[in-house]
């Protein structure tokens, strides 16, 4: 069976000169992220995954490598063909230098104004720069906002024109453990109203004007806009706190000391760990996958083994198992999806043997909004004394987590899907496994003592945090939580759950729309394809209308293949989306498929 490839190599015949740039932009983005076929350098892997592609037999053969352009293998039975070049025997075990417990040392104490035309219905405030004050209207709010605090929304009781330090510390905001909402979504009613028309007025660049509209941003699972109070914590870092970190003893190094450590307790407080030490920071789920893949996965992963991942994962984690798998000898199992791209949780007990080392799931699938029964996978995999690996990137913006009450053994997040700055995010990994673990990158910070004979290292987390840190990323990340935590995120997520109702239901009212996901569990994300129309063609006429959403395989091509095609239009929604953002998608959505 042959399933055309709807990428953005086929670009639409109507495009004018003009889209031939942007056309071609997306082309390049979607090869980088997918990578081509000559270029690839694909491990050999073996890959058993029962039956999963929608309105295929079972026992088709499906032969394409991963990597490739060919037609869709839907994941199964994958061959895959080609040699890791850095890959090592599977017989001959990692080598690491002599590792001493040790404790860790001690912490040293577009600006112009839109001119655009609004939409009808778009009833949000569009003062570009206009001061605002999320708390307006929360109920969940934690404690009176400044009389006056144009840069400091996120940041409750503190003024902006303080020249003292500011830690923001969660001690300073009472009670705030937060209850996993798990796969139960959580209900409206008993929840403080969320003021939408004031949260939106927090983000900078939803105020803006894109192809002479206000922008309406549903790429929110690619990655989101960030709060004032984020922009101003990383430009306040850099213009007066900048310092490298734990190594000097002045003032401004345990000024930055003392923000990199607060925005590790931040972090922990946003994910319930029991500990700081717990928190390793990185600098996005990917390389947190990696991170335990090379370095937990090498000390536990041998010849014979089983990683078990689902058909609904990011490539991220996907490809860090295979390149593992090649270098040890172990081999991928797949949880496979029902046609609403639900994962079959039935088909568990049998893919969970003795030879099974890690489950690594995502929690949240970026291509389908499917949330997984993330508890059930947890106590099957520890039933049979199997660690989970949960991938938390498109779940953290969406509702509370609580890694202690999920009994997460690890579990990943990137800083710029949470409202946060790029090139940051987390590994939450339990103490004892973290303690266990061979460091996977060697330099300075990670270390108590070297010699030439021998280094010890020091205890996590800085044994996984070699070299300097990204501290602005860890000072946005935090006040990225700050603001999450001052929203309310109980609230946030029921406000954006009742949303992704409404779009799902005004998507079905556009003629000839094939809904791609229909989980009974979801969050924001509401994909689909019109049979006939190219993504990329509905993708840059609604770009052309000022909307932003991601047309193409998402990093997750298995799951798309799942669905007989290539690639999807995923718009996907943050809290700071309104019943405008839908209603102008979906109005440009019924003027496209008309023509
Ligand atoms: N993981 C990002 C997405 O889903 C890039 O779009």
């Amino acid at each position: 069976m042959s399933i055309p490839r709807l990428e953005s190599a086929a670009l639409p015949v109507d495009l004018g000169a003009d889209d031939f740039g942007t056309a071609l932009v997306s082309r390049l983005a979607n090869e980088f992220f997918s990578g081509s076929a000559a270029e690839s350098q694909v491990p050999s892997v073996p890959v058993s995954v029962p039956h999963t592609v929608a309105g295929l037999p079972a026992d088709v053969p499906l032969s394409s490598p991963l990597g490739s352009s060919g037609p869709s293998n839907g994941g199964r039975d994958i061959s895959l063909s080609g040699g890791f070049p850095h890959a090592s025997s599977a017989s001959a075990p990692p080598v690491h230098p002599t590792v001493v417990g040790a404790e860790p040392e001690p912490v040293a104490k577009s600006d112009e104004p839109p001119t655009g035309t609004h939409r009808p219905g778009d009833h949000a405030s569009h003062e570009f720069g206009e001061p605002s004050f999320y708390t307006q209207g929360l109920g969940s709010r934690v404690s009176p906002a400044p009389a006056k605090a144009p840069h400091h929304h996120g940041l409750p009781g503190k003024g902006a024109e303080s020249l003292e330090p500011d830690f923001y510390f969660l001690k300073d905001l009472p009670g705030l453990r937060l209850a996993s909402l798990g796969t139960q979504p959580s209900p409206l009613a008993g929840l403080p109203e969320f003021n939408i028309d004031g949260v939106r007025k927090d983000f900078p660049a939803l105020q803006q004007h894109v192809n002479g509209s206000t922008l309406v941003w549903l790429d929110n699972a690619a990655t989101t806009h960030k709060p004032q109070s984020v922009i101003d914590a990383t430009s306040r870092f850099y213009s007066r706190d900048n310092s490298n970190i734990h190594r000097a003893a002045h003032t401004l190094a345990a000024r930055s000391t003392e923000l990199f450590e607060g925005g590790r307790e931040k972090v922990r407080q946003f994910l319930g760990a029991a500990d700081a030490k717990e928190i390793v920071f990185v600098r996005g789920t990917t390389e947190a996958i990696n991170l335990v893949a090379q370095s937990w996965g090498h000390q536990n992963i041998g010849q014979g083994d089983e990683i078990l991942v689902s058909q609904l994962e990011h490539h991220a984690n996907i490809v860090p198992w295979q390149l593992l798998a090649s270098q040890v000898g172990a081999s991928l199992r797949v949880i496979p999806i029902n046609d609403r791209g639900e994962l079959l949780l039935d088909s568990l007990p049998s893919l969970l043997t003795d030879r099974t080392k890690i489950v690594s799931v995502t929690h949240v699938s970026n291509a389908l909004g499917t949330v997984n029964p993330i508890e059930e996978i947890i106590a099957m995999a520890h039933s049979r004394g199997i660690p989970v690996l949960v991938d938390g990137a498109q779940s953290t913006p969406h509702f509370p987590i609580n890694v202690t009450a999920l009994d997460a053994d690890f579990f990943v997040f990137s800083g710029h899907k949470v409202f946060g700055p790029t090139g940051i995010g987390a590994l939450y990994g339990k103490s004892h496994l973290l303690e266990a673990m061979p460091p996977w990158q060697g330099g300075g910070h990670m270390i108590k003592d070297v010699t030439f004979e021998k280094t010890i290292y020091n205890a996590p987390p800085e044994k996984f945090e070699a070299g300097t840190p990204d501290i602005a990323g860890v000072v946005g990340l935090g006040a990225a939580i700050d603001y999450l935590i001052g929203l309310g995120i109980p609230a946030l997520a029921a406000y954006e759950h009742s949303l992704l109702e409404y779009a799902e239901d005004a998507l079905r009212s556009v003629h000839g729309v094939r809904q791609i996901g229909s989980a009974v569990n979801k969050a924001s994300v509401f994909g689909f394809v019109v049979p006939g129309i190219p993504n990329d063609r509905i993708a840059k006429e609604l770009d052309r209308q000022g909307i932003a959403v991601r047309a193409g395989h998402h990093c997750a091509m298995p799951a798309v293949r799942h669905f007989g095609v290539e690639g999807t239009i995923r718009p996907s929604l943050a809290f700071y989306n309104n019943r405008a953002d839908v209603d102008a998608l979906i109005h440009a959505l019924h003027g496209i498929v008309r023509r």
